[in-house]
């Protein structure tokens, strides 16, 4: 088969070296990638918003099957078009993607199909708005409706704070469009637990469980960021809260699926507060998780094309999908800065030592006059597979120690 991988994280890069183990795959593309995943298929300069570009390389190349990493092209509507014009692709289509796409839509699913959640308003009048942040205890929480990178969350310590981050979202317009609107949301206490499960329209089949660090800070301090570290599986996902996520969460999620009619063969990934009340959704994306995936695809057994295969003809629930026992851990490098402003070009040395129960994964990296550089915020994720969860925590700290950047920054807590 010939695949074509869209993306260029570390999400990518460990999605890269699942598919390229795969004995049914005779060509990987990936547009565009990054240096990292340049010897585990061809890259393809065409970027993951060009869904014209890849439509016509797709198309030339006689693509059998392509697989979309970031929420971007599939809230574009990457799906739609691939599938209109007879190509296999692996996600949801843009009306499924609206999960992911409107916080204030996937809010009002998740109501619709009595799906635990944060108690929330919705709201594009800023006066409006300063009148509901009154009824909320805080902390509470803001978030612009759209897409914002990962950055459209703000934790509101104060009514003060608050008042300043609905003016920076409705009135500033910091997100731009992804600001309209703003969900105002109760502020939940927990253990936060990603689910991540393929679905195929008919079967949704969680993997693995991991745990996300997603501020900057150790001890959870500081701003929120794309993810600083994950491990996999997470110890507070126990028997009991996997059944109620399959329960109250996984079940409810897959009939809103079909009753909205989504066409929706791909992943869904719901991010969850594990509340002394029970599980409660946070948010859905539409894809996978970055760095999330990193630590479950280092666990994943069965082949991962062939599970693709089987959510995008339908048969998910033929197959039975395998994990290793071992236990893994994910910590990234940053730049200083991040995830607000950071320097790039700073040369990275080190990365030939990583041992060989630990695999590197590029986020942010490119090449600089036949050097390799910081190109991002995330620049790397060292992650380690071992037998127990300290041993496989201690070996990616340790082959973290061995990589060395001008400005490297890194949590000190993961999996701890
Ligand atoms: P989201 O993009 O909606 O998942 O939010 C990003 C991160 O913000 C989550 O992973 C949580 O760490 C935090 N967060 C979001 N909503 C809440 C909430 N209602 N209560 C507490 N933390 C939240
Ligand atoms: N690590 C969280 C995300 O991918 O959204």
């Amino acid at each position: 088969m010939k695949i074509l991988l869209i993306g260029c994280g570390g999400r990518e890069h460990a999605m890269a070296w699942k598919i390229s183990e795969s004995p049914l795959v005779e060509k990987l593309f990936i547009a565009p990638g990054n240096p990292g995943m340049k010897d585990l298929g061809k890259l393809v300069d065409i970027l993951p918003e060009d869904l014209e570009g890849l439509l016509g390389f797709a198309k030339k190349e006689a693509v059998d099957l392509t697989v979309v990493g970031p929420e971007a092209p599939l809230v574009k509507g990457i799906v739609d078009l691939f599938r209109g014009e007879g190509l296999k692709i692996i996600g949801p289509d843009k009306k499924g993607a609206v999960l992911e796409g409107s916080k204030a839509y996937s809010k009002d699913f998740m109501e619709r199909y009595g799906i635990p959640r944060a108690k929330s308003h919705t709201t594009g009048d800023y006066q409006e708005g300063l009148a509901i942040i009154e009824q909320y205890k805080c902390p509470l929480v803001l978030k612009a409706d759209g897409l914002a990178g990962g950055k459209g969350v703000l934790i509101c310590e104060t009514r003060k704070e608050a008042r300043e981050g609905l003016k920076k979202i409705l009135k500033d317009r910091d997100f731009g469009d992804a600001g309209d609107r703003v969900v105002i949301e109760e502020f939940l206490t927990g253990v936060e637990t990603s689910v991540i499960a393929f679905v195929d329209g008919k079967t949704i089949i969680p993997m693995a469980s991991s745990r996300d660090y997603k501020r900057i800070g150790d001890n959870d301090r500081g701003l929120n960021t794309g993810g600083m570290g994950t491990y996999s599986p997470n110890e507070a996902y126990t028997k009991e809260v996997e059944a109620r996520v399959r329960e109250e969460i996984l079940k409810p999620t897959l009939k809103g699926i079909q009753q909205e009619k989504m066409d929706y063969r791909g992943i869904i990934f719901i991010g969850i507060m594990i509340t002394p009340e029970g599980p409660k959704v946070l948010e859905y994306n539409v894809r996978f998780g970055d760095p999330e995936t990193q630590v479950i695809l280092a666990r994943l057994e069965t082949d991962l094309v062939e599970i693709f295969q089987g959510v995008e003809e339908g048969t998910l629930g033929d197959g039975k999908i395998q994990w290793k026992a071992e236990k893994a851990v994910c910590v990234i490098l940053a730049s200083k800065g991040y995830p607000e402003a950071y320097e790039t070009g700073k040369i990275i040395e080190g990365l030939e030592h990583a041992d060989q129960q630990t695999m590197v994964f590029h986020s942010g990296t490119r090449m600089q006059e036949g050097s390799l550089v910081t190109g991002g915020g995330r620049v790397l994720g060292v992650t380690s597979v071992d037998q127990t969860l300290e041993k496989a925590r201690q070996r990616a700290y340790r082959n973290a120690e061995k990589i060395y950047f001008d400005g490297k920054i890194h949590r000190r807590d993961i999996a701890g």
